[in-house]
């Protein structure tokens, strides 16, 4: 069966984003999501696609896959599907694993619709005054492992902790 993940940064209200853009620059943590998700398969919502900039995507050496709306949104190099279960059903079967990667919307509908196997959660110390947010859950349901710490230094603006986050059966 597939492997379904989902990967996030988030502050310490769960803020994960303002004015469609990220509110931080932490280069390892950038460093970690792009090898976790080398090789995969990466779905996001239109705007979290919006967001990354014209020369940086698709992201490269993953199938990007696009959710939108729009029947004609031109996503070059990416697949476009107005539905998560018709994206989840063209990807059966692949043997690379489905990585979520947002924004706030898709967060929250994978989170309602799919049964995610694992989460990889960057939890960053502060605040940044998001307006949006990564859902609520119930950690009960999940066995949590760290994988990294950063230390603020000359390159990262804040402390923060790399969490994998396995379902327990
Ligand atoms: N910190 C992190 O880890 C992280 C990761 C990713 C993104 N972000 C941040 O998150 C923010 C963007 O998140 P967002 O919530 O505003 O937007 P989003 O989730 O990236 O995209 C929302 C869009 O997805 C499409 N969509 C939503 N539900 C759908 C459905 N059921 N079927 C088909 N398409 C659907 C719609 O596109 P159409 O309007 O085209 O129909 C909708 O406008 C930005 O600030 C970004 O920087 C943060």
């Amino acid at each position: 069966m597939t492997k379904i993940a989902l990967i996030v940064a988030m502050d310490e209200e769960r803020g994960i984003g303002r004015d469609n853009d990220l509110m931080w620059d932490l280069p390892s943590d950038m460093k970690f999501f792009k090898t976790i998700t080398q090789g995969q398969i990466v779905v996001m919502g239109r705007k979290n696609y919006d967001s990354i900039p014209q020369k940086f995507r698709p992201l490269p050496n993953r199938l990007n896959c696009i959710l939108s709306h729009s029947p004609q949104l031109n996503a070059p190099g990416c697949l476009v599907f107005n539905e998560l279960s018709d994206c989840m059903q063209q990807l059966k079967g692949d043997a690379r694993t489905i990585f979520i990667i947002g924004g706030g919307e898709i967060y929250r509908l994978a989170m309602h619709e799919l049964s995610i196997d694992e989460m990889y959660i960057t939890r960053i110390e502060g605040v940044f005054d998001a307006d949006t947010f990564f859902p609520e859950f119930n950690e009960q349901d999940w066995r949590v492992s760290i994988i990294a710490t950063q230390r603020k230094d000359e390159n990262h603006s804040h402390n923060f902790t790399i969490f994998h986050y396995c379902r327990n059966n």
